[in-house]
């Protein structure tokens, strides 16, 4: 690889939340444009590069998927180590999801060592017709938490690289 074009940045960035809320898919949708309806539950940890290009500088984010399923997951602490942004992921059709959000915020203080770019992201926006969490509900926990806000979705695209794209620029 020619590397004289300038300095590169390469920044990790970890995809947290619940089970089955679309973590995955999220990933791939990003990374390679692709989108499985039937998706397997991550076990371990999985990540992809991503390239993009900030103010003409060539950014390189790494970013980090694992099991929303205690039993599958990895050691935490080596996921979150070196972390400089954040996806917190639910699901806008499973309440359930909604209220781990908090659970997981605490993980990510408890294991990250700097300051990490936090996006609140529900996914699924799709699923209108069984929407569970309103877009306001949402918006109001990431205000009181101090998080960026996003709702996507894998499915269909929507806001997948912009969520990506607004954490990697924050760190940059
Ligand atoms: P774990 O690996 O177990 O933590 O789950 P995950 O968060 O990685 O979920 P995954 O990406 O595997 O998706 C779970 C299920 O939701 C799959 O059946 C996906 O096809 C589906 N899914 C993911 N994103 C979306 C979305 O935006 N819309 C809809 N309708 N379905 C989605
Ligand atoms: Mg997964």
């Amino acid at each position: 690889m020619e590397e004289e074009e300038g300095e590169e940045y390469l920044f990790k960035v970890v995809i947290i939340g619940d089970s089955a809320v679309g973590k995955s898919n999220l990933l791939s949708r990003y990374a390679r444009n692709e989108f499985n309806i039937n998706s397997k539950a991550t076990i371990g940890v999985e990540f992809q590069t991503q390239c993009m290009d900030i103010d003409g500088k060539e950014v390189k984010a790494q970013i980090w998927d694992t099991a929303g399923q205690e039993r599958f997951r990895a050691v935490t602490s080596a996921y979150y180590r070196g972390a400089f942004g954040a996806l917190i992921v639910y699901d806008i059709s499973r309440r359930t999801t909604f209220d781990s959000v908090e659970r997981w915020l605490q993980e990510l203080r408890t294991h990250s060592d700097t300051t990490v770019a936090r996006m609140l992201v529900g996914n699924k926006c799709d699923l209108e017709n069984i929407r569970d969490i309103s877009v306001e509900e949402g918006k109001s926990l990431a205000e009181r938490e101090g998080l960026f806000f996003m709702e996507t979705s894998a499915f269909d695209s929507t806001n997948v690289k912009t969520a990506f794209e607004i954490v990697i620029r924050e760190i940059y």
